[in-house]
Order: C-alpha cells, then structure tokens, then sequence
C-alpha cells in the first residue's frame, strides 16, 4: 500500500536528504526503503517503493511529487494534441531503475517475503494528467469524458498499452504479484466506469493473465461496482472500509481472493480499540483461505509505528495456519 513506509522514523530520515523520485531512481536507497516495513514492522510481503506517477515520465510528462500534496504535472493534458503527443513507454530505456531495484531487492529479501509490483490503473494516471494535481471533484476529468470522448479514448488507450508494458517487464524483472492502482475510480457512476474505464483496465489484466502472477485489483469507493470491477479482471481484489468484507466477499464470489477493508484511521484509536476493528475482520472472514489482511487504502502519515508493529503480531497471532484448520 502507499506509503507503507512513510510513518516509520527510518524512512523519514532518508526522505529529509532525498525526494520521493530521487529514491526511486537509485536503485540501492530504493531496494533499502522497500525492504524497510518488513524488517521493522514483520509485514508478510514487500511493495515496490516507486510511484504511480513515476513512468509516466518515461511518457514524456514533466511531473513533481510535493510534499503533503502528491503529483503535480507542469502540464496537464486538456486536449487531443498533448495526449496524442504521449510516448509509449519502453520500461528498458525510460525506467530501468525499476528493474535494476526489483532485482536487488529479490535478493535483499532472499525468498523471505513476496515482493508485489505495481502500476497506476488508466483511469487514476489520466485523473493527475488532466486535473494536474489532486482533486476532490474530478470535473475536470469529468468534461473532457463528456465532452471530448475521443481524446479520452486516445489517453486511456496510451496508458492501458504503457502499463501493460511497465507491468511486463516488472514481472520479467522478478516481482512475485502484480497490483493495478485505481485509487479515485470510485468518484465514478457504475455505467460510467462501464463506460469509460472497464475496458482499459480489462485490456491490461487480460495482458497479465498468461505471465501466471497474481494480479490485483485495487480501487477505493467501489461498493457501488464490486461486479464491474471483477469483470474487469483480477485474481485479488481490493475492498474499502465502506461495505463490511463478508459482503463484498459474497459479492465478487468466493472464486476471488480479497484483501482490504481496515480504515487506515483504525491506526489512530488506541490498541485495544485497533484490534478489535482487525478482529472483526478476522471474524467476518471465518479463515477462508484467499483472505489477505490490510488496510482498505495508505497508511496515514500520523499512524504511530508502534500501532503498526502490535496489528502485524496481533494479525499473525490470531490467524496462525494451524489454528484455523
Ligand atoms: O508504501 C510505500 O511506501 C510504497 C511506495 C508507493 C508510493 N506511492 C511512494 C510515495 C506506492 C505503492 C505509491 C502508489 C501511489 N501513489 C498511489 C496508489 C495507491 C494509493 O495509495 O492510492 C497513488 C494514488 C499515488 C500518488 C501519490 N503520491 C499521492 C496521492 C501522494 C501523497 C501525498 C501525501 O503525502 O499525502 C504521493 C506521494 C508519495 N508517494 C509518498 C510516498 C511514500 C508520500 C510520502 C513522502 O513524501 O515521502
């Protein structure tokens, strides 16, 4: 999950000499900073300290990450030129500092915990290229659907092709999963995210399935679309705070695996009160196998490390193999 690392003391010291994407573009800080929440914190796999926004400047797009914002793009793109403009990315020449890092981290890590991959999904990256920033409204996003659905078409179709790539060769490069962020897709209706979006996440899930990774399907806000997002793809899927996990589980078919549902700010009520939100979890889920503990969305940057390191053993203690056979 985002910024996994970003309330551990041990990642901030390292961020107060280096930017978020200067991290990420020297492989050895990068695979250090990766490997962090599991050596501090015990977690059960490792995620790919990079950004969603990070290979899309391989596309061409000028981009920042400022402090306490997120992606700014120097300019966001409102009209068919400027998409039209977007290179495909080729991940050996525009990020091979990917691939160099994922490489040492598989051996930092020496086969002690998968290590997960990751891409923006199409709808999330055209939301910062054409808001230029974090939004609340997405109306920017909205109008140029609406209103120019051709270059909407023409943006998605360059990201659904450039993530495929990207995603490829994060799995030629060694990463055991794959995960496909859709973070903002849940400001969408269900017929438009039918409309707009399933077929690009779709074309690049269905891209994934014949390398045999598991793929999953991340999205915030999607209660409403459970189903949509499964016909788009996906072996795991990720469910928010807003729906109780047995009923999304119901919803999506026991077929699937889930992982998701605690609300990130659980990590800001006291211990007891914190475990008994996983608890419930744990409860609601009766040991099904296919269930992968998590929070619904990014640790906040005020989690206390200590909360964090007390879910993880709690988590392990409560969920031993042996005890729920
Ligand atoms: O958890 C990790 O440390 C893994 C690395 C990771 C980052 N970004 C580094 C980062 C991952 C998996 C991401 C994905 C990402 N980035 C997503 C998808 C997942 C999600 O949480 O929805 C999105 C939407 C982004 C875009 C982005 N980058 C946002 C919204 C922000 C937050 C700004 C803030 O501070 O609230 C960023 C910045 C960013 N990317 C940080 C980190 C560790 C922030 C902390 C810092 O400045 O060090």
């Amino acid at each position: 999950m985002r910024q996994a690392g970003r309330f551990l003391p041990e990642y901030r010291r390292v961020r107060q000499k280096h930017g978020v994407l200067a991290i990420c573009k020297d492989p050895e800080l990068c695979a250090k900073v990766t490997a962090m929440p599991v050596e501090l914190l015990g977690v059960d796999a490792a995620i790919m300290f990079a950004d969603i926004m990070l290979p899309i400047e391989g596309m061409g797009v000028k981009l920042t990450i400022e402090e306490g914002i997120g992606p700014v793009i120097e300019e966001p793109i409102r009209d068919r030129r400027s998409a039209s403009n977007l290179e495909k990315l080729d991940p050996a020449a525009d990020v091979p500092f990917v691939l160099d890092a994922i490489r040492l981290v598989k051996k930092l890590l020496d086969g002690r915990v998968p290590l997960i991959g990751f891409s923006g999904a199409p709808f999330t990256i055209a939301s910062y290229l054409i808001e230029g920033r974090p939004t609340r409204d997405f109306d920017k996003v909205k109008s140029l659907m609406y209103r120019d659905p051709k270059t909407w078409h023409v943006l998605m179709e360059k990201l659904a092709d450039s993530m495929s790539a990207y995603l490829q060769a994060q799995i030629g490069a060694g990463v055991d999963a794959v995960q496909l962020f859709d973070s903002w897709v849940g400001c969408l209706s269900p017929q438009d995210y039918r409309n707009y979006v399933l077929p690009y996440s779709q074309l690049i899930l269905k891209n994934l399935a014949r390398s045999g990774v598991p793929r999953i399907h991340f999205g915030t806000g999607t209660s409403n679309f459970l189903e949509d997002m499964k016909e788009a793809g996906g072996d795991v899927f990720s469910v928010d705070w807003r729906i109780p996990i047995d009923v999304a589980w119901r919803r999506l078919g026991y077929d699937v695996a889930v992982q998701g549902n605690l609300d990130p700010a659980a990590m800001l009520a006291d211990i007891g009160q914190l475990k008994s939100f996983a608890a419930d979890i744990l409860r609601r889920v009766g040991g099904r196998s296919g269930h992968i503990f998590n929070l619904g969305h990014g640790m906040l940057p005020n989690a206390s490390a200590e909360a964090v390191a007390e879910l993880v053993k709690f988590i392990h203690e409560s969920s031993r193999l042996s005890d729920l056979r």
